[in-house]
């Protein structure tokens, strides 16, 4: 099939590159002529394990083009994926300033039937504005449906591949064949299919990250109580984890979740529920619980420096939002180091995927390219990222200071072992 993917970020690129290694042809497009360059000459400037691969051997297999040229993409496609950013307006709604220009502009090259689809997450009720939008510009016959994204950052294309489910809003039949034949080589592999409303495709996605965002601010706080009770988080998570009413995963507590899906849209749904006069009163709570985690995080800090933070040496062992990622996006590192460095420390961070524009600003800030030489004048070693690289490390070795600490807030380590090895280690819900 020809297909046309608008938005080439970290979504439109995956979804492009995996429909492609599928076997079908497809364009990229993007107004940013910059990213259309650098793709042209094979170079990806978005971290994702695997993409760069995938990306290179559908390019040079002509499956996958990259263009900015609305005219030549949208003619020659039979269904084009609307990828491009939805960001948060000031009230937490969604923009879709964006999503409104590439409808547009797409509009004036429907030369024969075409099903446009949003990837994107938008609001409940946007493919019903999308479709009036094309209305107004053209008589050509369209469908628009609604297929919405689970891609987790870091394992994107295992994701879209293999996919526990496939979600497809619309109710016309002859849309949905389409869609669904070209999500057949994903679907024979045993994935859910599952054709529902427009409405309601929209809906599962907010609902979803809602609910898994709600998971991690749960444990979190349950966390914060087994601290006061001596009581071991990971045993709780464990046993609440084996009712498979529950599930095991996404009970991890952690500083705080981030990135660019779940603090946009908990707060995006909270703004359509507040615009339909409904209280979603749990996710309201999720978001605040979340929003207010670093506080916590920065006590526990001030206690366990004994209230002296001023000229001590803080490392950070990872700053992004979660481990095989260059995403900063609401990673809690971007609140808990100007904090502290606002309270006088002198902070190094290293983190895998390099130096981050962040904390440029930051005097007493500075990145440090090796493990070794960010700990060795640690006064406390902070493991805020759960990258592979900080799971085997001889902090005996790596550190030059007695009596350092070390503040786990990811739990690589066991509270047990740290212990016994005369460390003075703390973690999470501990
Ligand atoms: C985007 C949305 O932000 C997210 O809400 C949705 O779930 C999936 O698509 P992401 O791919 O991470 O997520 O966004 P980003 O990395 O910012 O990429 C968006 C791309 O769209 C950018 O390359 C931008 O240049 C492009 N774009 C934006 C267009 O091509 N046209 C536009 O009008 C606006
Ligand atoms: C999320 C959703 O998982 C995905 O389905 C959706 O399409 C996009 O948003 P992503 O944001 O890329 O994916 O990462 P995810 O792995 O979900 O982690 C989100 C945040 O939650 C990270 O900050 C992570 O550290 C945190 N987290 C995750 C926890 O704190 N504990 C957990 O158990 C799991």
């Amino acid at each position: 099939m020809n297909i046309c993917v608008i938005g080439s970020g970290y979504v439109g690129l995956v979804t492009g590159s995996c429909f492609a290694n599928c076997g079908n042809n497809v364009t990229c497009l993007d107004i940013d002529k910059n990213r259309i360059k650098s793709l042209k000459k094979g170079k990806i400037d978005i971290y994702e394990p695997g993409l760069s691969d995938i990306v290179e051997r559908n390019f040079n297999a002509k499956r996958l083009k990259f263009t900015t040229n609305y005219k030549e993409a949208i003619e020659n496609a039979e269904i084009i994926f609307l990828a491009v950013s939805t960001p948060p307006n000031s009230d937490g709604s969604a923009n879709l300033d964006y999503i409104k220009n590439a409808t547009m502009e797409l509009s004036k090259y429907i030369n024969n039937y075409k099903i446009i689809v949003t990837k994107s997450t938008v609001p409940i009720g946007t493919t019903y504005l999308i479709k009036n939008l094309i209305k107004s510009q053209t008589d050509k016959e369209f469908d628009v449906a609604s297929n919405p994204e689970f891609l987790k950052e870091g394992s994107a294309i295992n994701d879209f591949m293999f996919p526990d489910r496939i979600v497809i809003g619309t109710h016309n039949t002859k849309a949905n064949n389409i869609i669904k034949s070209l999500y057949e080589p994903i679907i024979k592999k045993g994935t859910k299919y599952l054709n529902t409303s427009r409405k309601c495709a929209e809906l599962i996605k907010y609902a979803s990250n809602g609910f898994l965002a709600t998971k991690i601010s749960y444990i979190n706080e349950i966390a914060n109580l087994c601290e006061k009770i001596n009581v071991n988080v990971e045993d709780v998570s464990i046993g609440i984890g084996l009712d498979q009413r529950i599930g095991s995963r996404f009970l991890r507590p952690g500083p705080a979740y981030g990135g660019s899906c779940f603090p946009k849209d908990t707060r995006a749904i909270l703004a359509t529920a507040k615009k339909f006069n409904t209280n979603l009163s749990i996710i309201k709570s999720t978001v605040k619980s979340n929003e207010q985690r670093h506080k916590i995080l920065l006590d526990k800090i001030s206690k366990i420096l004994n209230n002296k933070i001023k000229k001590k040496r803080i490392t950070f062992l990872g700053v992004t939002f979660k481990p095989n990622t260059d995403d900063m996006r609401e990673s809690p590192s971007l609140k808990l180091i100007p904090k502290l460095h606002k309270s006088g420390a002198i902070i190094s961070y290293y983190d895998p995927s390099g130096e981050k524009i962040d904390f440029k600003k930051y005097k007493n800030v500075n990145f440090v390219n090796k493990i070794s030489n960010a700990c060795k004048n640690s006064d406390l070693i902070i493991l805020h990222t759960e990258w592979n690289e900080f799971k085997n490390l001889n902090f005996k070795r790596l550190v030059k200071k007695r009596n350092f600490l070390i503040y786990d807030m990811r739990n690589i380590y066991s509270h047990k072992k740290m212990i016994s090895n005369n460390l003075n280690y703390f973690g999470i819900g501990r």
